[in-house]
């Protein structure tokens, strides 16, 4: 049995960082045991402008650990006033590696985000020629429509439609949550990848709602069925190049989390690799989490993987604390409902 595995140093591909003290409380989780992580720009007020990523890139870097070398990938912020020659001046200057799509309205911090595509349209046809990949938030707004059918929808009403209309665009699928949205990225050739959360492997909706709800696991997109889980894990495991990790660790406060209307967010940072070994693990896969933690991730994006390791081994069942403190008050950490045996040891 194998109970010692060595991987290339793996990279989120979606992650919030936040500012001020909850980012100084929570960098150094990802830095940990990431090389590299793609940064979600939905702070307040967003990141949208070059300026405004390079200042939010030294805050960053100014709040990880002493000898970090943990890279920020930045993004913008789309909004409808994006200017497309600051995005590709930002783009050709390598202070951004992707631009990131929000609809208005859809997720936390979205209320600057795209309510008509046409008015976004010169800005996708300049990406595409510089080649800037656009990562997308996948759910459609509309109040008639249902929350768990939102991302289904939005492929077939929105993200097909850019796509037709805009050649040569690369895209990623942000955080997947349905069958649909497997079965969509993978027919859709090399311009077109997937990020997979660590939480939506692991939780379905019963686990948000079923015997009193739990606020910690509510995110957006919010869990699906089981039938959705288990795509997500067959297309995670299966070491197809189109899908990647992008754990989307998102923080709130205990005190934002458990309110009437609390945020959406799961705190994945600080276990995210036992977890991702344990399921792994258990769908016989364990030689493939590296394709999917630290191989399809660089290679979409053009990048090379990392030169680096790290080494997870099993033995008894791993302790992480179940919160951090941060400036701003208490994050609770991720819980998978499951005994994690693998843990990162160099
Ligand atoms: C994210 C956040 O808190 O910023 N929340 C979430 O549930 N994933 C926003 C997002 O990525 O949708
Ligand atoms: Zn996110």
């Amino acid at each position: 049995m194998t109970d010692t595995i060595t991987i290339r140093t793996p990279d989120d591909w979606h992650l919030h960082l936040r500012d001020g003290a909850m980012l100084r409380a929570v960098a150094p989780e990802t830095a940990r045991h990431f090389a590299r992580a793609i940064i979600m720009p939905n702070l307040v007020p967003p990141v949208v402008t070059g300026a405004e990523a390079a200042s939010y890139r030294d805050r960053i870097l100014s709040a990880l650990p002493e000898g970090s070398a943990f890279t920020p990938l930045m993004t913008l912020y789309l909004t409808e006033d994006t200017d497309p020659e600051d995005l590709a001046r930002a783009h050709a200057d390598g202070l951004i590696t992707a631009v990131k799509l929000y609809p208005a309205g859809a997720t936390t911090n979205s209320a600057s985000g795209v309510a008509n595509f046409d008015k976004v349209r010169p800005v996708l046809e300049k990406m595409a020629e510089i080649g800037c990949p656009l990562c997308v938030h996948g759910e459609v707004v509309d109040s008639d429509i249902d929350i768990f059918d939102r991302e289904a929808v939005f492929i077939e009403r929105v993200l097909d439609p850019i796509r037709r209309a805009t050649p040569g665009l690369r895209v990623v699928m942000e955080h997947i949550t349905t069958m649909q949205g497997v079965e969509y990225a993978s027919e859709g050739g090399p311009e077109l990848g997937a990020t997979i959360t660590t939480h939506h492997l692991v939780i379905n909706r019963n686990h948000i709602l079923a015997g009193g709800i739990k606020p910690h696991y509510y995110c957006l997109p919010v869990a699906k069925r089981e039938e959705h889980r288990l795509a997500l894990r067959r297309a995670a495991t299966s070491g197809d190049p189109t899908f990647f990790l992008g754990t989307d660790s998102a923080p709130h406060t205990d005190a934002n989390k458990l309110l009437p209307c609390g945020c959406a967010g799961c705190f994945t940072a600080t276990n995210t690799l036992s977890i991702l070994a344990e399921v792994f693990e258990q769908d016989g896969a364990l030689d493939r989490l590296e394709a999917f933690t630290s191989f399809n991730g660089p290679k979409f994006y053009g990048l090379p993987a990392n030169e680096g390791t790290i080494t997870l081994t099993k033995g008894e069942p791993v302790t992480y604390p179940d919160h951090i403190d941060t400036g701003d008050g208490v994050v609770t950490v991720f819980d998978p409902m499951m005994p994690l045996h693998w843990r990162v040891v160099g």
